[in-house]
């Protein structure tokens, strides 16, 4: 079907109750009709994603989202005005026409406008929100092209979109907006320093209650394969495995043999990474590695993004970075500098 007509057959499945996976700027989705409950609680059968987990809201116009919330705080209004479309996903208190099983019964909801026209046209043509995941099984990686979608829910769902590779790589960055505190609660396709510099500081400090956003677990965006960050090309333990792989920021020389090396890219453009991050670790996921060493990068723009899943795919969350969630003030750069506030 050409790009038309297959969206004008997906907004029918999601208008009759259907769920359909679709491309967005950041990863693809799997999106059903925000208003419909029944549909709603398909998607988190199909993903077996929990229900104290929940989804993020889909819009096609910023003017939408009036009608699904309380209220939008000023900061919030700034940040939507200056980003969307795009991987900015904001939460805000839910109003009445949103059934819970999309919030999880929280008394917020969080919503985005994709920057992508596949997206865009398919909650245009559906006439509704679209409450969509990212499409794949909970816990594991992203997708970031049709066809890890159709590897891994192929089958259980009713119609796949493919608009190719999405352009970010990584899911959007989340910010709350609760007692009139932007927080960050995932970063993501969107850096801190951009949002910061149009609403000055946000909170980073981690929730102390449960995960306001399961992405938040330990090992979330998991491959199969054991992922280490923290190594050391002289560690004795390294040599004794034939078979390990390599996850490389950028070309480097090392002393080490890996049995097979993904670049994220080659001249050390952060853009660039992102995009290929899902998709180099699937590679490396599908070769039967003993062990997959990834590079650590810095942790300016994206990088924040790149190293979260990276450190949430290894399993090392809240293992070691007490340091780089603290908030530090003497850290903090006011206004979007180019730097991380870490360190
Ligand atoms: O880029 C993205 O955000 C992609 C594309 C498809 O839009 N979506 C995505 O959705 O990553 P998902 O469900 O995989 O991750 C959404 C995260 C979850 O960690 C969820 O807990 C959090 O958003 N979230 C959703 N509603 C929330 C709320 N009301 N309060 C706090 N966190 C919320
Ligand atoms: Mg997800």
């Amino acid at each position: 079907m050409d790009d038309p007509q297959a969206i004008y057959h997906a907004a029918e499945i999601i208008r009759k109750g259907g769920i359909v996976a679709f491309p967005t700027e950041t990863v693809y989705g799997l999106g059903a009709d925000a208003f419909n409950a029944l549909a709603v609680a398909r998607v988190f059968e199909v993903k077996q994603r929990p229900y104290f987990d929940p989804l993020i809201v889909h819009v096609a116009s910023p003017d939408n989202v009036e009608k699904l919330v309380k209220e939008i705080p000023s900061n919030a209004k700034k940040l939507t005005e200056r980003f969307w479309p795009g991987p900015l996903t904001v939460v805000l208190l839910k109003g009445d026409t949103i059934p819970d099983i999309v919030t999880a019964g929280l008394p917020t909801v969080a919503v985005r406008m994709p920057n992508h026209p596949m997206a865009l046209s398919l909650i245009k043509e559906s006439r509704c929100p679209i409450a969509a995941p990212s499409a794949n099984p909970f816990g594991y990686l992203s997708p970031t092209t049709a066809e890890h979608v159709r590897e891994q829910l192929g089958d259980r769902v009713d119609l796949i979109l493919d608009g190719g590779a999405c352009p970010v790589g990584v899911e959007s960055t989340i910010v709350s907006f609760l007692d009139g505190k932007p927080r960050l609660l995932r970063p993501g396709g969107l850096p801190l320093e951009e949002i910061e510099s149009v609403i000055g500081r946000v909170d980073v400090s981690p929730t102390e209650d449960r995960p306001s956003a399961p992405g938040m677990f330990p090992r979330h965006y998991a491959p199969r394969t054991p992922i280490l960050l923290d190594w050391d090309e002289k560690s004795g333990e390294l040599s004794k495995s034939e078979n390990i792989g390599l996850l490389a920021f950028q070309e480097a020389e090392n002393h080490l043999k890996f049995s097979h090396v993904e670049i994220l890219s080659k001249k050390g453009d952060m853009r660039e990474a992102a995009a290929n991050l899902f998709t180099a670790i699937r590679r490396l996921d599908v070769l039967n590695l003993d062990l997959i060493l990834a590079e650590p990068i810095p942790e300016i723009g994206l990088g924040r993004a790149i190293m979260d899943r990276l450190r949430r795919a290894s399993g090392t969350r809240f293992a070691d970075d007490s340091s780089d969630r603290s908030d530090s003030p003497d850290g903090h750069i006011e206004n979007g500098g180019k730097e991380s506030r870490k360190k």
